[in-house]
């Protein structure tokens, strides 16, 4: 099943961030498309699936909702349970996560040791999908131990795959290292009409023009840059570097916690918004003070007026 996408910036999926609230406001600002965050497909072809992970607003497409797992039966059925209920614009198969519990799992980025599984486990959930028309893609790292992207992409083209998202870093390495872009552009050489994305140590506007240019790929993601400055999607769209002051980072936070408060219950998005709200006031002035304050408050209520008390005090 073809999938368009030409030129688009996305914004890539990150456990414990690109909840819909997240995936909402970076839209407004000009991400052209968004991901979910990774969910257990086992969990969910067993058990159903966490509805604070699957919700979505229609603002927020084109969205893919990410899964990952063991094996192709269980990743198909977790896949066409969320597909069929929510009719995303794709299902994506999570082939890159490293954590621990993860790989102990077997699941996820351990997966890339064995490229004829992940074929299979495409292959299953391309068919799984097909009678609702939904495609299927996939978000891969070049390899586990070592860099095997050409096998895996072999197989994953030969399953049916729709469009390939390629953090080029080895599962082993993490976050260390640097992304090797010129990874994307093999894989983009390789992949034929099938979109090819590449994820990784994007840091700026000026940064994603680069790799379209330099790798001809058809979609850039912007993940940790996005958590600290989600402007830098409308950066992009305006081809101009943007001031975000104090007051308007914070007014960001609150809106994104009043649109938290949909679907979380209220204590649990106040304190899952905590690690977004250091990130997103790096550099700022008055940051070591908002800090404080937001380790600080006990409470929902405390950290709303702790964040509107700080706003007055930098504002003036
Ligand atoms: C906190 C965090 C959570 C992440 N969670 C996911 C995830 O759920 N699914 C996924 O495919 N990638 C996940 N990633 C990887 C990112 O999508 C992205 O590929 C990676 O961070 C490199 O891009 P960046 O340098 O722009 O952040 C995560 C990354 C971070 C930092």
């Amino acid at each position: 099943m073809s999938l368009k996408i030409d030129r688009e910036v996305i914004l890539a999926p990150m456990a414990g961030y690109t909840h819909s609230a997240f995936r909402l406001l970076c839209r407004e600002l000009g991400a052209d498309r968004t991901y979910s965050e990774l969910m257990n497909a086992t969990g969910i072809a067993r058990r159903g699936e966490e509805k604070e992970l699957s919700f979505f607003t229609d603002s927020e497409r084109p969205i893919h909702l990410q899964v990952y797992g063991q094996n192709p039966e269980e990743i198909a059925q977790g896949a066409y349970v969320l597909a069929s209920k929510y009719r995303p614009e794709a299902i994506d198969i999570n082939f890159g996560c490293s954590v621990k519990k993860v790989l102990k799992a077997k699941a996820a980025g351990y997966l890339l040791q064995y490229p004829e599984e992940m074929g299979r486990i495409v292959e299953e959930t391309v068919k799984a999908l097909k009678p609702l028309g939904i495609p299927v893609t996939v978000k891969i790292r070049l390899g586990f131990y070592e860099d095997t992207l050409e096998e895996i992409a072999e197989n994953l083209l030969k399953a049916g795959v729709s469009a390939i998202a390629l953090h080029p870093r080895l599962a082993v390495q993490g976050f260390s290292g640097s992304a090797d872009w010129s990874r994307v552009k093999a894989l983009k050489e390789i992949a034929g009409s099938v979109p090819v994305i590449g994820s990784g140590d994007v840091r700026s506007w000026r940064q994603i023009d680069e790799k379209f240019e330099q790798t001809g790929c058809n979609g850039v993601m912007v993940g940790r840059a996005a958590v600290s400055n989600p402007w830098i999607f409308k950066e992009y769209k305006e081809r101009r570097d943007i001031e975000v002051s104090l007051a308007e980072r914070v007014d960001f936070i609150l809106r994104e916690l009043e649109l938290m408060w949909g679907y979380f219950p209220k204590e649990k998005a106040c304190k899952a918004i905590k690690a977004q709200i250091s990130q997103l006031f790096k550099g700022v002035r008055g940051k070591a003070k908002l800090n404080d304050a937001i380790m600080r408050s006990k409470s929902c209520e405390e950290l709303v007026s702790n964040l509107l008390r700080i706003k007055e005090e930098f504002s003036g």
